[in-house]
């Protein structure tokens, strides 16, 4: 496609080049792919040159378009609304677009945008001690997709789960498990039971306010580090990490560290120093803050009264760490959107430290996932946490049932089931913006029919079992002329813009995004493949719409890929 924008330019710059002081890079910059056929395959805009022509867009658009000189692979060009609509020519295109998947395979949509530009991607970040949650997984799914689109355009990525390992709710569980833990505390499932007890202390807080006090100085001592104390908090600990390995392994997530909050004690003294000498630290009630008032944010605590430190106190000093192990020219956190302030306020006292790399950082912000119907296994133990285990369980159990009625031969049938429970639970997530909350049923989210994503597993297994029945060579020396029908043609252009859409998921950190559009492609196929037959054709024209097939397979493959979206081999 990039070759046709290069074409078009140079068409554009005979006419306007200089013009309202337009150079030929702009021209190409500025030229647009319409999604819908009717509007081309290029589009220029012409409002830009409204103000230095002194006439309007309309205007322009028509005799620019009367006077452009084509080249051989432009079929015509169109003015409309402000815009001038180039054609490209449909076999031209087609062999463009076709030849380029075909040679590139894997790789199709890649680039070197990323080259020499490290970025650090913060993301899942679970709490030690609680149940992994679904906001949890949020962060989980879209940091993953977010890497792979990175990785895929070349940028050099480390990525990090901050483990929540430290902390008062620490001192918490502490207290309770002193006040009311069992011996038996590590048969059953010990993460629920440590989890009761995060909750029974929640309840006796209310009618005991001392415990608040008790639990503060718990950890306090853990900070100090008190060994029995510390023994605690690694069994604690330990119980987590596994079942949280597991939900990674189900995702096929890996992280290049896995860093705990409680990583960053002896890096928080030399952080407040710095802020002290500076002068930004300022005692309030026993407490040291930093004040945020021309940012015009409340001010940040850094240090209690009995000198342990805050959530944000590790994340100055995790920052700082960073920077200096991995000198980052990008930073992401995908976190949840409750915590904007708390990362306003995190990237303004770095900038007031002279930390200007702080401005490369960024907040991945998303609202909530909720999933309606409760049923077997969904319900929600302590009314506000819905655990993932259970999600998982029922997402696998639903898909099952559902494989069972449609394919009872299939072999590999739980394994094909998980697959579909997390492309369920995936393409729920990035079924709109990130910012956006988003409430699904099961019934929704495992449609083989909706916009789903076992719709998107569905069609490419069915794509590649199709690819599988044919007997010739697979070419891409084919006729492109045969590839005339409007549905073939929608389906090339919609090929065609597959590296700019994942240019563009890159820059809004957007994997809805790409999502969107892989669920267009596949839709396109599919209204391509329910109207004419690819095999037993005419050869020239099987030959052509094997190889359309081919690379649709090709480019759904890579898209579902970078979402992170399992593709099973049958289903
Ligand atoms: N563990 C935190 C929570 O669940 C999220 C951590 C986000 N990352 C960070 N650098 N603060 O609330």
């Amino acid at each position: 496609m990039e070759r046709f924008r290069k074409e078009i330019t140079q068409v554009l710059r005979k006419e306007i080049g200089g013009k309202a002081g337009l150079a030929s890079k702009q021209i190409g910059e500025l030229l647009e792919l319409p999604t819908e056929s009717a509007h081309g395959d290029f589009a220029f805009p012409c409002f830009v040159l409204a103000k230095a022509e002194k006439k309007p867009p309309q205007t322009i658009a028509k005799e620019l378009a009367a006077k452009l000189k084509l080249t051989d692979n432009i079929d015509r060009v169109e003015a409309l609304t402000g815009y001038v609509n180039f054609f490209i020519k449909p076999a031209k295109l087609a062999e463009t677009v076709l030849k380029e998947i075909y040679d590139e395979r894997d790789a199709y949509g890649a680039s070197d945008r990323g080259k020499g530009r490290r970025v650090v991607i913060e993301f899942s970040s679970p709490n030690i001690a609680k149940p992994f949650g679904i906001g949890h997984l949020r962060s989980t799914i879209i940091g993953n997709a977010l890497t792979r689109i990175y990785k895929f355009l070349n940028y050099q990525v480390t990525t990090i789960n901050h483990l929540g390992d430290w902390g008062t709710q620490f001192g918490k569980i502490i207290t309770a498990y002193k006040k009311w833990g069992k011996a038996d505390f590590l048969k059953g499932d010990p993460l629920m039971n440590l989890y009761k007890l995060y909750v029974q202390f929640h309840q006796e807080e209310e009618k005991h306010p001392e415990l608040t006090d008790e639990a503060r100085q718990w950890f306090a001592k853990l900070e100090r580090g008190d060994r029995e104390v510390r023994e605690l908090w690694e069994w604690f600990r330990d119980v987590s990490m596994e079942e949280i390995r597991g939900i990674y392994s189900l995702f096929d997530i890996h992280f290049d560290h896995q860093l705990g909050e409680s990583f960053y004690t002896d890096k928080m003294p030399a952080v407040i120093d710095q802020l002290k000498k500076l002068g930004l630290l300022e005692e309030s009630e026993g407490a040291q803050i930093v004040r945020l008032e021309k940012e015009g944010l409340p001010p940040a605590i850094i240090k209690k009264s009995d000198d342990s430190t805050l959530y944000i106190t590790r994340d100055l000093a995790a920052a700082i760490y960073r920077h200096e192990t991995y000198s980052f020219e990008e930073m992401l956190y995908v976190v949840g959107t409750p915590q904007q302030l708390h990362f306003q306020q995190l990237f303004a006292i770095l900038v007031k430290m002279a930390h200007e790399w702080a401005k490369e950082c960024e907040h991945i912000s998303f609202g909530h996932l909720t999933l309606k119907e409760s049923g077997a296994g969904m319900s929600t133990r302590s009314g506000t946490i819905v655990f993932l285990k259970d999600v998982l369980d029922r997402a696998v159990e639903l898909a099952d049932d559902i494989i069972k009625e449609k394919n009872p031969q299939l072999e590999n049938r739980e394994k094909v089931a998980i697959q579909v429970g997390i492309a369920a639970l995936i393409y729920a997530d990035f079924s709109a913006k990130r910012r956006k909350d988003v409430k699904f049923s099961w019934e929704e989210i495992l449609n083989f029919d909706g916009e789903t994503g076992p719709y998107l597993q569905y069609t490419s297994v069915r794509i590649r079992s199709l690819l599988e029945k044919f007997s010739g060579t697979l070419t891409d020396k084919v006729d492109f002329e045969k590839l005339g029908e409007a549905e073939e043609q929608e389906l090339i252009k919609a090929l065609g813009l597959f590296s700019r859409t994942i240019l563009e998921a890159l820059e809004e950190r957007e994997p809805f995004v790409l999502a969107s559009y892989l669920m267009r492609l596949a839709k396109l196929y599919n209204k391509f493949y329910n109207k004419y037959r690819v095999l037993d054709q005419d050869g020239e024209i099987s030959l052509a719409r094997v190889l359309l097939t081919f690379c649709t397979s090709t480019t759904l493959d890579v898209g579902l890929n970078l979402l992170g979206i399992p593709i099973p081999e049958k289903m």
